[in-house]
Parts: structure tokens; C-alpha cells; sequence
């Protein structure tokens, strides 16, 4: 799953927001990823409506696919939350010019209502599209974009965490995790994949990218940046799971440093205050991110400093401590 090290996904991020290497996947044997590439089979949306790949989904269109099974509790939760981020910042260029598609890679559990539900919980808008149909024809398609997972891995849990960003038009295709900056993701799909067919991107340079964020240098802020950030604030109100502000003052560490880990284990043996957070926040487990305790160290590290700063501020909400 989250099998790349931190390092490698720092360098990735990195690379991406240092915008000098930008990797279209376009296979060299074919001019572009068109209609003679991708199949036309038939997909259910969450609507209960019938759709073809290729000529309602891809034709003409600049779109976003992923991969993701509703009940995966680790890392599509976190994908589809980023993926929440980047459509607030396309804002109403989201279902006009740009698509987004989240296919189930468990089509026989992941009924159009299941679909339904959890596209509810991430506040999905216009647009996006969270697809189910047969194991077979997803499995071709999940091929064709280079996201199927490899013969030794678990084809549903050692599933892609990237994103496949592309002008179907042009046929220009880029991968890109999903841990990246939403910023990015959102100015990859909307300015440089825009114009590739007049000769590049007008109009924006990669001089002019935002300048590198600070928090790439520091491991608790970056862990957060990439990990947290697309359902936590940290003061700004509740997002897909609460606010942390406060939260290592109302807080004991040591459960703070358990549920940062194992979310899942404490809900599956029914810690009260994980119910209660559960129960609270939409049913919607918070994903165990296979962070080790390095990583947890650092993350309470980063929430106890903007707790330290905010004198007192913590608002005093949710389940009580026990
Ligand atoms: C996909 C969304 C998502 C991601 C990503 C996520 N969380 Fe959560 N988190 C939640 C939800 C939802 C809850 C509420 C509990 C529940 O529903 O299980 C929660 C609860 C929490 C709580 C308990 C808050 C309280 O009031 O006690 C902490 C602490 C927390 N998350 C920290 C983190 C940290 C640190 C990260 C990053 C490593 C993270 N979360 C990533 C969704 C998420």
C-alpha cells in the first residue's frame, strides 16, 4: 500500500513541486492513448446511471482516475479526501471542463448506493463520477492505465495510491501520487495539461510554480502536509474528521500516539472515545496509515507546537477525555 518510504515520497513530492520533472506516460508504440487504446465497456456511476469508458467518460475530456474500494481503511480514504481538496480548488471548472473518476477495484461489493454513500462523506460535487461495474472489464481498464497491481501483490490491498491525470484530447497522461500538494495536482490538471496541442502551456512558466512549501524540510509538518491535511485542520474547523486544534490538551499522548497508529484496532476493540469519535464523524473510520512510531512522534510533535502557540485556545469539544 503506503510502500514507498517517507524519503522516496519526499523526493517524489519534491520533484513534483520543484515542477521540473513532469512524466507523461504516453507509451512510445502509440501516438496517443485514444480510442483504439482504451476499452468503451460498460460502468455503473453512483447514480445508478449506465456509462461507457470511453466515449462518455474519456472522449475530449481533461479527467482524474484513481482506484479505490469503500472499504479500505487505509489508504483510499486518504486519496479520495485529497482528491476533495483538488475539486474545492477547480471549483466550477469541476463537471465543465474537468472530470474526476474513482473506480472501485471491488465492483461486486461496491454497489452504486455503497459508492453512493461514501462519495457523501468526502462532499463529492459535480463531476465526479465514482464508477463500479464488472471485475473484468475494471481489471482491463486498471491495466490500460498502468494501475494494476503486480502478480505477488495483493490485488486489492497492494492496490496503486497514484493518480492518473490526463487530456484525453491530446492525449498527454501524467502519474502522480496522491500524497502530493493539492495545489499541484489541481495545477497540473487545470494549466499544464491544458494546451498541449498549441505548443506547451501558455501563459505559465515553471518559474512562476509557487516556491517550494517550508514543510517539506520538517518531518512532522511534511507527515501532516501529506498524510492529514486533506481531513484535519489544525484550527480552521472540522473538515472530513475534526479540528485538532487542542487535541494534544484534551488528550492523553499515549492515546493520541495509539490512534494515530492503529485507528482501526482501537474502534475494532471498541475503545469508547474512537466509538464516539466514530460515531460522531459520519461513520467514517479515520485510516490507519501505516505510520511507524517515528512518524507518530513527529506528528504529535508538530500538533503539541501549534498546541503550545495557540495559549489556551483549544476548543473544548468532542467526546470527553476519559
Ligand atoms: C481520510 C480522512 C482522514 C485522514 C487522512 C486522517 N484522519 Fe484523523 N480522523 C478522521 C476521522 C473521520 C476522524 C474521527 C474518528 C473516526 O471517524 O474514526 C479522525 C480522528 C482523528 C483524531 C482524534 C481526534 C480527537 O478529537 O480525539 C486524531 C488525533 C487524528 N484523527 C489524527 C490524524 C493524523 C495525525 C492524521 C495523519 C497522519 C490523520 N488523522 C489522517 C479522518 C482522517
Amino acid at each position: 500500500m503506503l510502500r514507498e518510504s517517507l524519503a522516496a515520497r519526499a523526493a517524489a513530492a519534491a520533484m513534483i513541486l520543484s515542477a521540473a520533472i513532469f512524466i507523461p506516460v504516453t507509451p512510445a508504440s502509440a501516438a496517443t492513448w485514444g480510442a483504439d487504446y482504451f476499452p468503451n465497456s460498460t460502468l455503473t456511476t453512483q447514480d445508478g446511471k449506465t456509462v461507457r469508458f470511453y466515449d462518455d467518460l474519456l472522449k475530449d475530456k481533461r479527467v482524474v482516475i484513481n482506484f479505490i474500494y469503500t472499504k479500505c481503511g487505509d489508504s483510499c480514504p486518504l486519496e479520495t479526501a485529497r482528491l476533495a481538496q483538488v475539486q474545492r480548488i477547480l471549483g466550477d471548472r469541476m463537471g465543465r471542463e474537468i472530470f474526476f473518476y474513482s473506480i472501485s477495484i471491488d465492483p461486486v461489493k461496491d454497489s452504486p448506493a455503497e459508492l453512493k454513500s461514501y462519495s457523501q462523506k468526502f462532499h463529492a460535487g459535480p463531476g465526479w463520477l465514482f464508477l463500479t461495474g464488472k471485475k473484468a472489464d475494471i481489471e482491463v481498464i486498471r491495466k490500460k492505465l498502468g494501475q494494476a497491481a503486480r502478480a505477488d501483490e495483493n490485488q486489492l490491498t497492494d492496490h496503486s495510491t497514484s493518480l492518473m491525470i490526463g487530456n484525453v484530447a491530446t492525449g498527454q497522461w501524467v502519474r502522480d501520487s496522491s500524497l502530493d500538494n493539492p495545489q499541484y495536482i489541481a495545477v497540473i490538471i487545470r494549466d499544464w495539461l491544458s494546451d498541449w496541442k498549441d505548443g506547451g502551456p501558455r501563459g505559465k512558466s515553471f518559474a512562476e510554480a509557487p516556491p517550494t512549501p517550508a514543510y517539506l524540510s520538517d518531518k512532522g509538518a511534511y507527515l501532516f502536509q501529506t498524510r492529514c491535511a486533506a481531513c484535519h485542520t489544525i484550527g480552521q474547523g472540522d473538515s472530513v474528521g475534526p479540528d485538532l486544534l487542542g487535541v494534544t490538551k484534551n488528550r492523553k499522548r499515549d492515546w493520541l500516539a495509539s490512534f494515530i497508529a492503529l485507528p482501526n484496532m482501537m474502534l475494532a476493540k471498541k475503545d469508547p472515545i474512537a466509538t464516539a469519535l466514530f460515531a460522531r464523524y459520519n461513520q467514517l473510520p479515520m485510516p490507519n496509515l501505516r505510520l511507524n512510531d517515528v512518524d507518530v512522534n513527529a506528528l504529535l510533535g508538530y500538533l503539541e507546537a501549534h498546541d503550545a502557540a495557540s495559549h489556551g485556545q483549544a476548543k473544548a469539544e468532542g467526546p470527553a477525555e476519559r
